[in-house]
């Protein structure tokens, strides 16, 4: 039998922090509204780097604490959906850059899910047999995609990115995954790209190149899928919550994950966030959140760890690990 386990964690965040306070002097909002909504109270926000920068600053941190050489990574996998470029990839961007010549390198789109997703299909690829160390990392420019015109958006997003290499095993370490994806209500978080129509609307999009969300609806959408793809898996893996030390939601507001908590009645403290410093910083949230909490000395080997996350598509997902 193949398994798969996390090896390491890293992360890496701009410098550059804005806080409520500061956007409050550009636009009308203040940090009563934003943190009572919300729980953010600061984000990062890139300067002058791009997501490809991002990415290989936190992905040659979790190589560097594996203990592993670059050339013994044989995949990479970036989750983003702030990309440099529509190509080349910028997993491919980050290959060159760490020199692990030996990996097969793409990315993935599947918004603030999409590190839980790369985590999953790295799993599964490397359960083939066929691959052995794979590099797996969150990696977001969001502030280049919102419209700093619009307070509703502009307020909840940051820059980061985190990551994890996961490697083959003789002991289980990542257990089980849970995924599920709803085109139908895609219209709801989305961003345009290229000069097409809409499919969301009949009316002509090409404008739209900036994030665009109905909050209350992702909020509806979050809170109900979170709570089925947990219920998911510890119905596949028979594991009870009593058993799970810590849950790592994605971070986007405290009021979803304290709505998640009461629904399946566990503490909130066993949901382990840094919101109020990073705000939602999608597919990267979830791994910056595991590196800070490696960092603390607050996961043992053997720990189960539920990590969870939602996001446009809509997606969400779920996995369940011995750390
Ligand atoms: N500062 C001050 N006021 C603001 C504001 C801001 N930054 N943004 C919106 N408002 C105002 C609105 O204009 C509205 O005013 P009105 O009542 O006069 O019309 C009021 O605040 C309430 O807005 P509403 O959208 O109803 O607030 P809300 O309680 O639903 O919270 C979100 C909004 C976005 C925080 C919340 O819906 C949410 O978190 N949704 C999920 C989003 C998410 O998770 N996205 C990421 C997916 S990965």
């Amino acid at each position: 039998m193949i398994y798969s386990k996390f090896l390491s964690v890293g992360a890496y965040a701009p410098e550059n922090i804005v806080t409520n306070e500061d956007l409050s002097k550009i636009m009308d909002t203040s940090d009563e509204w934003i943190s009572t909504r919300t729980g953010i109270k600061e984000r990062r926000i890139s300067k002058n780097e791009d997501c490809s920068d991002l990415a290989y600053k936190a992905g040659k941190n979790a190589l560097e604490k594996s203990g592993l050489k670059a050339e013994d990574i044989d995949l990479i996998i970036v989750a983003t959906v702030s990309p440099d470029m529509f190509f080349p990839s910028v997993s491919c961007i980050v290959q060159d850059k760490l020199g692990a010549e030996n990996a097969t390198c793409f990315d993935l789109n599947a918004a603030c899910s999409g590190f839980v997703y790369g985590c999953i299909v790295a799993s599964s690829m490397i359960k083939t047999g066929e691959y052995k160390n794979a590099l797996v990392i969150g990696s977001e420019v969001l502030s280049k995609l919102l419209d700093w015109e619009d307070r509703s958006t502009a307020v909840l997003f940051g820059d980061g990115a985190g990551a994890a290499i996961i490697t083959k095993s003789e002991t289980e370490g990542i257990i089980a995954g849970a995924t599920s994806s709803n085109g139908s209500k895609g219209g709801s978080l989305s961003c345009g790209a290229l000069d097409v129509k809409s499919p969301f609307t009949e009316e002509d999009n090409i404008k739209h190149k900036k994030l665009i969300m109905n909050g209350r609806e992702v909020f509806k959408f979050a809170t109900g899928a979170m709570v089925d793809n947990i219920n998911k898996l510890l119905e596949k893996t028979n594991i009870s919550l009593d058993e799970v030390k810590y849950i790592v939601p994605h971070q986007a507001n405290v009021r979803i994950i304290d709505y998640v908590a009461r629904k399946i009645n566990e503490p909130i403290e066993k949901f382990y966030m840094n919101l109020d410093r990073y705000g939602n910083t999608s597919s990267a949230t979830i791994p910056l959140v595991l590196n800070e909490m490696d960092e603390k000395g607050l996961l043992q080997k053997g720990d189960k760890i539920i990590l969870v996350g939602f996001g446009a598509g809509l997606t969400s997902g779920a996995l369940i690990l011995n750390w």
